[in-house]
């Protein structure tokens, strides 16, 4: 018989395509989702038909025993959270509660219902924060630089205090971040391809942006998604940091992604306003996978000129489809 898994976050970008690789390895598939006035099921639309969703919401406890009650899973993956940093400045509370104490209700209910399942924790390079050296690996010293990095602090370390206290099988994935197509169009990379291509289809004639010169390591999401697998089928769990080992600026995105779609001076069309800059930034982010590629064979392939290439196709290709219809 296939393993269970339980995933969080199943309609996000990595939950979705958690959920297309689990499927693929045989597994049975259950996704915990919130109640929405509007249900928001685009990313996993394609398999719905071959996937469990339970109603829940990381704020409420009892929500979480009942689903891991009738799903009964071999693997947790807790992807849920508040995740954007910009929205954390402004509903600190609701971060916290969701991205921070929310994991302790999700691992409690572990502890009720199948202590012996095994534990994801999504947690991220934004616990470096303000970082004390570069590249970051496993033992760089934590510095969060927002409500959502020390949120998802509490949750890094509730996932350690349980393995340690109750002997539970939990691993934090640090990851660095990750993009795709499916990204929310409010996060810088995406909010860039999506701006070109409208652009691109004279939809709109600029995109307004922030903090051009803040550095990140970007990957391509469905490779990161099987980092978190390949943590749980460890015979100990432990935490990982996962990364491309590259840097580079926002300007450099911007650069390329008009590039791609053919656009010239793309001074002209980028402009910036303080108000999508944040009360403190994130300089640079920038990890080392070292550790992840010994033990778990993992390392990273699409580089980050493939990465700005996908994405402005995906985008131009939508955008092409709406034009037409
Ligand atoms: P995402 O696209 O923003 O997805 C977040 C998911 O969490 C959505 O499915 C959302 O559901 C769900 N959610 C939000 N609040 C919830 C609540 N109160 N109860 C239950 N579910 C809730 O995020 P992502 O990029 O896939 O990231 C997945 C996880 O990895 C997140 O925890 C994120 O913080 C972490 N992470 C991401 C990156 C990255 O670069 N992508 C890097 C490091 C860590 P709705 O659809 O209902 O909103
Ligand atoms: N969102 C956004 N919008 N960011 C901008 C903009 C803008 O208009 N202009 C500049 N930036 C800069 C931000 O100041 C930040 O330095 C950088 O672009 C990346 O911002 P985001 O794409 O919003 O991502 P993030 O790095 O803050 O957070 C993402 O990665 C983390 C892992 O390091 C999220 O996915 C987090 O959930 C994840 O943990």
């Amino acid at each position: 018989m296939g393993k269970i898994a339980f995933v969080t976050g199943i309609t996000g970008q990595d939950g979705s395509y958690l959920a297309e690789f689990l499927l693929s390895k045989g597994y049975e598939v259950y996704g915990l989702v919130r109640r929405l006035s509007v249900p928001n099921t685009r990313n996993i639309e394609h398999i719905l038909d071959k996937i469990t969703l339970l109603d829940g919401d990381l704020t409420d406890q009892g929500s979480l025993i009942a689903a891991l009650t009738v799903a009964q899973p071999d693997e947790i993956y807790n992807l849920a959270a508040q995740s954007f940093v910009q929205t954390s400045f402004k509903q600190p509370v609701l971060t916290a509660e969701v991205s921070g104490v929310g994991v302790v209700r999700l691992l409690e209910a572990m502890r009720i219902v199948c202590p012996d399942a095994r534990f994801y924790q999504a947690s991220t390079s934004e616990l470096f924060g303000l970082v004390k050296e570069v590249p970051q690996t496993e033992n760089t010293p934590f510095h969060p630089r927002s409500p959502y990095g020390f949120a998802k602090l509490m949750g890094y370390w509730a996932t350690v205090n349980y393995r340690e206290s109750y002997g539970f099988h939990a691993s934090n994935g640090i990851l660095f971040n990750h993009e795709s197509p499916r990204r929310g169009i409010e996060f810088v990379t995406r909010k860039i391809t999506d701006g070109v291509a409208r652009i691109k289809y004279g939809l709109a004639n600029e995109i307004i942006l922030g903090n051009l010169d803040a550095k990140r390591d970007w990957g391509y999401a469905p490779e990161y998604v099987e980092a978190m697998w390949l943590m749980l089928q460890q015979e100990k769990p432990d935490d990982y940091v996962i990364a491309t080992g590259e840097t580079h600026t926002i300007r450099e995105f911007v650069e390329l992604a008009f590039e791609y779609a053919g656009i010239d001076n793309w001074e002209k069309y980028v402009k910036t306003d303080q108000k999508f800059y944040r009360p403190a930034e994130v300089h640079v982010l920038c990890g080392d996978s070292t550790k992840a590629h010994r033990v778990l064979g993992w390392k990273p392939k699409v580089t980050f000129k493939e990465l700005v290439r996908i994405m402005v196709e995906a985008d131009l290709e939508r955008y092409g489809r709406i034009m037409q219809s």
